[in-house]
């Protein structure tokens, strides 16, 4: 038998990702001692030692999620594992079946943990902005701050498979077999949700994302690489400096739930322009080389995205404030980190 029985354990899926190993090392700063870590490919060494368990397996094998059943006693789980909004376009069945099987297993699985140790399972997942879905760019730039119930329209996979995970949850959460005898009723999954920004981090670059082209900017200038951006200069949509998405994420988990009115949250920090960026990294890396050369289809995804978004829920009821502005988050986070990323 394992020895991890009865411990009160954090799971995550998806740790290899950019969320997943801030995550990690947060929640590992902060003492937590009973992390499982689940990826597709093995744990990254470098998270490894933070958890109490590392798993290379897939979300969507029955045999896996049996075995977290029978080994461990989870009492949160941040389910990060998901195909992004450009990769899912590529393979949009796949996504479905990772960002909503996915997430049903993991459903599944906070249901009968609870049930076996009495306790809710507390469920943190991560949405996102391409819920969003606005007809075109004179709509975008009218919307302005969108709020959660406003435009949920996407138009991608990965931006409806979010959406319909958002509505999951609130199932899970608060209809769970609705019918059903009283004692059967209660799923004790007690449902949490951001909706993110694009996010950038000073440590990886994201692979798969549609917003992907702010990380990518900046690591290819401190590389001295060129970059060729694949939106236009104009293109602007809300942005996140990692340490205040990670910070977002454990502050929703630990808030009071008679505090909370609704399960899905916006948050955001600032909203640069494409060219906007270019010219800071400029500022930078003077001897940066970046061009822009729009993808049309990657663009017309960014198009339907809006500048911004409403965060006054989660300001109002969670106490959400982002650390860095738009200055703090190169200055202080991204400028520093990157340096000593890349030895420069
Ligand atoms: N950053 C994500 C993407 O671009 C959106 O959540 O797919």
């Amino acid at each position: 038998m394992s020895d991890h029985i009865r411990k009160p354990a954090t799971l995550i899926t998806g740790a290899n990702g950019e969320v997943g190993h801030g995550l990690i090392e947060q929640l590992s700063q902060d003492g937590e001692r009973n992390i499982i870590a689940i990826d597709l490919k093995p744990v990254d060494e470098s998270i490894r030692a933070s958890c109490m368990a590392t798993i290379a397996g897939d979300i969507l094998d029955k045999s896996l999620l049996d075995r977290l059943q029978s080994e461990f006693e989870i009492h949160t789980v941040f389910h990060l594992a998901a195909l992004l909004s450009t990769r899912a376009e590529f393979t949009p069945e796949l996504a479905h079946q990772v960002n909503v099987e996915g997430t049903l297993h993991l459903l599944k699985l906070a249901v009968e943990q609870s049930r076996w140790h009495g306790n809710p399972v507390k469920f943190l997942f991560p949405s996102s902005v391409a819920v969003y879905g606005l007809p075109d760019v004179s709509y975008k730039k009218k919307a302005g701050r969108v709020s959660e119930r406003e435009w949920t329209v996407p138009v991608t996979m990965y931006g409806c498979n979010k959406l319909y995970c958002e509505h999951l949850g609130r199932y899970y959460a608060t209809h769970y077999r609705q019918l059903a005898a009283d004692s059967e009723r209660r799923g004790g999954v007690d449902f949490r949700s951001i909706r993110f920004p694009g996010l950038i981090s000073a440590v990886t670059v994201p692979s798969g994302g549609t917003s992907d082209y702010a990380s990518e900017m900046i690591h290819a200038a401190a590389q001295e690489k060129p970059y060729a951006c694949f939106v236009r200069e104009d293109v602007r949509m809300p942005f996140m400096a990692m340490p205040d998405a990670i910070h977002a994420l454990l502050t929703l988990a630990s808030a009071p739930a008679a505090s909370l009115t609704q399960t899905v949250y916006n948050i955001t920090s600032f909203n640069p322009s494409a060219g906007e960026i270019r010219d800071i990294v400029l500022r930078e890396f003077p001897h940066a080389t970046i061009s822009f050369s729009p993808d049309d289809k990657r663009q017309a995804i960014v198009d339907t995205w809006p500048e911004d978004v409403d965060d006054s829920a989660a300001r109002r009821d969670w106490g959400f404030t982002p650390g860095y502005n738009l200055a703090r988050a190169f200055d202080e986070y991204l400028i520093p980190g990157i340096r000593r990323l890349y030895n420069i």
